[in-house]
């Protein structure tokens, strides 16, 4: 079924020169960038995006990461989108991804960890919305 995920290129990824790369990783996989904008996310914006781990210790780390330096926000659609990219990413520590995987090839650590997805349709369409306009997405 074709759905939508949502991506970012994060911060140690666009400090590399990286966005070029991780698209035409993203796009040899079959997935589509029909949404895509450059900003700095600011504090309130990490924050809310990563509620979930408000708890985790370290969160403050993971939000200060966030706001460091510039991100890649993406709409990303395809056939199974959500599960393609969780597998196009690989493993949340690099040490753990495979071969062929972008973090694989670009993460430094558990932390700096070149890109997110959403884990399922329904955060996708929450994440999505967190950054994109309806009328800014054009499959
Ligand atoms: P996301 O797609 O970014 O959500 O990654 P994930 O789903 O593979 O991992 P998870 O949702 O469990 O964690 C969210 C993010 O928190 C990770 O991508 C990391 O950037 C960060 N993170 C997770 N565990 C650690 C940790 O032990 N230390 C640090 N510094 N950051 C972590
Ligand atoms: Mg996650």
């Amino acid at each position: 079924m074709t759905e939508r995920t949502f991506s970012i290129i994060k911060p140690d990824a666009t400090q590399r020169n990286l966005t070029g790369a991780i698209n035409a990783m993203i796009e040899a996989a079959g997935l589509r960038i029909v949404a895509q904008r450059r900003i700095l996310m600011t504090k309130e914006q990490a924050e809310d995006f990563y509620d979930v781990h408000r708890e985790r210790p370290f969160y403050g780390e993971l939000v200060e990461f966030m706001t460091s330096a510039p991100v890649v926000v993406q709409v990303l659609e395809g056939p199974n989108a959500v599960v393609r990219y969780r597998e196009v990413m690989g493993a949340t520590n690099p040490a753990d991804a495979a071969e062929g995987t972008i973090r694989k090839a670009h993460a430094l650590s558990v932390g700096e960890n070149s890109v997110h997805g959403s884990d399922s349709l329904e955060n996708a369409k929450i994440e999505i919305a967190q950054f994109f306009d309806e009328g800014d997405i054009v499959g």
